[in-house]
């Protein structure tokens, strides 16, 4: 298993740009994919997840083309999918399993989706439950509820759903069915999850209309190519805006980020804490807000996290963790339980990690306490094969007193493959 020493840093400088966004490059294949013409995606994220996605629609008979600079997707409109030969691999991507369950779900064929040994412990019975109710036949390990899951595609019918927590997988899933239903099918969520689906389902010229926390999908309605421009990935521009933060005499200018405000979570909460970053070029691209980051070292302080702010900042926890245990007095963290169910169980593996840097940390069911030190320990702590765990510990590695060895890194190429080399780039030592 894969493993990285980093050593402590003076500072994080320079200019960088972050990879393409996760959560849009998946929606660019898929919609390029059911869309009539020829889609066109610049700055498509190459990272494990979105290649699960990639192949999965080539399985599906899709021809896509990838000349190292943009992705040319054919699509083949609403109805011209193949059943694929094969079990669908989502490997550890649960956007891809879970958007797909709810396309695959109106398809006049039979598929199989299934993923790698975490994936498949990830609950499942949050699309399965909404999709039956559409009229889906889906069968799966324990009733139902984890992968592989069986889909005997077929005719849907529009519902109208209320989502028990905000998740844009569960809402996209819903969403990519309703495509296919009969009638119109609604998804309402408590507080509103990134809707990267919305603004593009919009811009392929679906049948859409929204309300505060809700959508609502016209199925039938075919979609139309587009040229799709991918802003840098906010989530992965959070670890080095954490990195500038709390290494002293740092300046790092992050470009061409996507700020969707469903997204910019982590931007409120660091400044909440004191930080010092300033949105610069404000513009949009492709139907999403865009900006340049820049980020300077700052006296962090504890604050208390809970609420809407939750799931606009879901992904960031590691991070937000990271700067919590270097701000001074205590953080807060509630309204966070989705973080148990992602690639790992963030609340334990972030606690148990912190733990071994020497920080105090209350585990609670719905978040954490994190009582901030100037001081972080070196030592060994392992990622749990969660790629954003990874990364927040190499962050957290640039302020310990010694060395951090990271374990099992290779779950890092699913959302950023060129996190290191970046990180190799700005620190300064
Ligand atoms: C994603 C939604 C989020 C997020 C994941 C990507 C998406 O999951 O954690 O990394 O692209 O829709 P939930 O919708 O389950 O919160």
């Amino acid at each position: 298993m894969n493993s990285i020493t980093i050593q402590p840093a003076v500072s994080v400088k320079g200019e960088i740009i972050v990879p393409g966004d996760k959560s849009i490059s998946h929606r660019s294949i898929m919609l390029g994919a059911l869309a009539h013409g020829i889609t066109t995606v610049h700055g498509f994220l190459r990272g494990e997840d979105n290649m699960s996605t990639m192949h999965a629609f080539r399985a599906m008979g899709v021809e896509i083309n990838d000349d190292g600079k943009t992705i040319q997707i054919c699509g083949r409109g609403l109805h011209g999918l193949k059943e694929p030969d094969d079990v669908l691999d989502c490997g550890n991507s649960g956007t891809t399993i879970r958007l797909i369950s709810g396309l695959l779900s109106g398809q006049s064929f039979f598929s199989v989706v299934t993923g790698d040994q975490y994936l498949r412990k990830r609950p499942m019975k949050r699309v399965v439950e909404p999709l039956t109710l559409m009229g889906a036949r889906i069968a799966g390990r324990n009733g139902g509820t984890l992968a592989p899951l069986a889909i005997n595609g077929g005719p849907l019918k529009g519902i109208d759903y209320q989502s028990p927590v905000s998740s844009a997988q569960i809402k996209s899933s819903l969403m990519l069915a309703g495509l296919y239903a009969d009638g119109e099918t609604k998804v309402t969520e408590p507080s509103l999850s990134r809707d990267h689906s919305e603004r593009m389902f919009k811009f392929f010229g679906a049948s859409l209309t929204r309300n505060e926390n809700g959508v609502t999908v016209r199925g039938g309605i075919e979609l139309t190519a587009q040229h799709v421009t991918v802003p840098g990935d906010i989530s992965s521009a959070a670890f080095f805006m954490v990195a500038a933060l709390i290494t002293p005499n740092s300046e790092l200018l992050i470009k061409n980020v996507g700020v969707n405000p469903s997204r910019t979570g982590i931007i409120d909460i660091l400044q909440a804490m004191g930080g010092d970053i300033k949105l610069l070029e404000q513009r949009e691209i492709s139907g999403e807000p865009v900006a340049d980051i820049l980020v300077r070292s700052s006296q962090l302080k504890g604050i208390s996290i809970s609420g809407d702010v939750v799931p606009r900042a879901i992904d960031e926890f590691p991070a937000i963790c990271v700067a919590a245990a270097r701000a001074e007095g205590v953080t807060t963290i509630r309204d966070a339980k989705e973080l148990r169910v992602k690639e790992t169980d963030r609340i334990t593996a972030i606690a148990g990690n912190l733990r071994t840097l020497g920080i105090t940390v209350t585990e609670i069911e719905d978040g954490m306490d994190i009582i901030g030190s100037e001081q972080l320990l070196g030592g060994t702590v392992d990622s749990c094969g969660d790629h954003r765990i990874a990364m927040s510990m190499s962050v957290a590695a640039l302020v310990a007193s010694s060395a951090i060895t990271v374990t099992d890194i290779g779950c890092v190429a699913t959302s950023f493959p060129t996190f290191f080399t970046l990180l190799e780039k700005t620190v300064g030592k």
